[in-house]
């Protein structure tokens, strides 16, 4: 899988995406990112890439020509499955968006910044727009930093059967069980019995119980998903 990122802050992005399963997936070739300057697009000296709104409000617009700029110059290098728009009006992130999204080929995401981007950009070039919550943030790197992190992790190969995905909260619209490691007994906070026991059938009737309790408990809404 490929994914370009059009940003005016590439720096943000580089770190979330350097470590970890993620750095693992790109040296195993499983997928490639790349970061793209938008600046890198434009044509005057100050390698401007907003301006002011027409209507006068304040705040400054990502302007239209450096992103249609970079999107069809990526574009011209091959096809892409989505062309994505990091920004709160979005539909959410969710753990079946992230799924499909880890089946496509090829994406562009591009970030947000300044007031937002000129309109004719959402009309014209993006086909998905994603928000990863219901708050704002100072720009779109680290919204498409998220996104990026929890599709590549779902590419097969880019994590090992103990890291499976299939563990994970939301899978199976249930949070993940509570886990331990040692020492079993930890100033008298002990680990759960039944984990030191060594009975498998006994354990994953546990896991899937407490599994079960916990959502309940604190997501009840995952309940009520219908995934048929
Ligand atoms: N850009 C600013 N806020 C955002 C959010 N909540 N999700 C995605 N992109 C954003």
């Amino acid at each position: 899988m490929r994914i370009d990122i059009i940003t005016v802050l590439p720096e943000l992005l580089e770190s979330p995406l350097s470590h970890s399963i993620i750095k693992r997936a790109v040296n195993k070739g499983l997928a490639q990112i790349n970061i793209i300057n938008l600046r890198d697009f434009t044509t005057d000296k100050r390698r401007t890439v907003d301006d002011y709104q027409y209507g006068g409000d304040a705040g400054m617009v990502m302007m239209i020509e450096p992103v249609d700029k970079a999107i069809s110059y990526l574009k011209s290098q091959r096809n892409y499955d989505e062309v994505i728009y990091t920004s709160p009006d979005g539909e959410k992130l969710s753990q079946p968006m992230a799924n499909h999204i880890s089946t496509l080929e090829n994406i562009i995401i591009l970030c947000g910044h300044y007031k937002g981007i000129d309109h004719r950009i959402r009309e014209h070039l993006i086909t998905k727009e994603i928000s990863i919550g219901d708050y704002v943030l100072t720009g779109g790197e680290l919204a498409a930093a998220v996104i990026t992190d929890s599709v590549v992790r779902l590419i097969p190969g880019a994590m090992s059967d103990n890291e499976s995905a299939l563990s994970d909260s939301f899978q199976d619209n249930l949070l993940a069980p509570p886990i331990y490691t040692r020492p079993a007994d930890y100033k008298g906070w002990k680990v759960p019995e039944i984990l030191l026991s060594g009975n498998d059938a006994e354990i994953d009737k546990w896991q899937f119980q407490q599994s079960l309790e916990r959502t309940k408990l604190l997501r009840p809404d995952l309940l009520e998903i219908d995934n048929s």
